[in-house]
């Protein structure tokens, strides 16, 4: 969560309820008693407005200046009421938001490093491994398991057993050793997430039937 942000937009949105002045007036004006109801001059008034009409549009008299018979009026109105608004529920709001960007964000990432991942795997299968593993890493009858559906785990330890000579030999380890030499963790890492993606591909259909 980054904090900066949220305070900025906190910041922003707490600037809405800066309140909007004008100044609005009338000279010679000998009755006062129609005073309220005469358009004034000036501002939002704009000789069109009187001040019993700006009070219905929500304006209010911060401040008059009377001077024989000229009268100067400050109204101010509120632009927004945040009063209204419930600042917690609004950060809460804004915290979701920003969690929710940062997470697409994430998953992006992942998906994209996944997919970077997956393709040198692809390269990496394609070129050394699939002439005896077959194009999906299908089982070799009483050699190798299936490698898609192996865990990672297995996988990468089966691989290395290989190179320490501690694990599997059903007799042709000598042809797998070259190979599980020739990979370190991040190769069998993308190997593994290549044949799990195409392994997907296949399980899709075959689902539905
Ligand atoms: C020259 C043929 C050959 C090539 C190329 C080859 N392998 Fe193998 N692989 C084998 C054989 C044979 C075995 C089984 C060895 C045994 O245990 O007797 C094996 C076993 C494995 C196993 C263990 C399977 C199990 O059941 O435990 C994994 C995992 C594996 N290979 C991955 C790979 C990967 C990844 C590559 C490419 C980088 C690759 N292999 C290239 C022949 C090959």
């Amino acid at each position: 969560m980054n904090i900066t942000k949220l305070l900025s937009l906190l910041a922003l949105s707490t600037t809405l309820s800066f309140s909007q002045t004008t100044m609005c007036f009338k000279q010679n004006h000998k009755d006062f008693s129609t005073l309220e109801k005469t358009p004034l001059d000036g501002g939002a008034c704009d000789s069109k407005k009187s001040l019993t009409q700006m009070k219905t549009e929500g304006w209010s008299v911060s401040d008059i200046k009377i001077d024989n018979n000229n009268y100067i009026y400050i109204l101010k109105k509120d632009e927004l009421t945040i009063k209204n608004i419930d600042l917690q529920a609004l950060e809460n709001q804004i915290l979701k938001r920003l969690e929710q960007k940062e997470e697409i964000e994430n998953k992006n990432d992942l998906a994209e490093r996944k997919m970077r991942m997956s393709i040198s795997g692809k390269n990496m299968y394609i070129q050394k491994c699939q002439s005896c593993h077959g194009e999906k890493g299908e089982a070799l009858p009483g050699q190798s398991r299936a490698l898609d559906n192996m865990s990672l785990f297995d996988f990468m330890q089966t691989i290395r057993d290989y190179n320490n000579g501690s694990g599997y030999d059903r007799g042709t380890a000598f042809q797998m050793l070259p190979y599980a030499n020739l990979m370190d963790k991040k190769d069998i890492n993308n190997v593994y997430l290549y044949l799990q993606s195409i392994n997907q591909k296949e399980e899709t259909p075959t689902n539905k039937n």
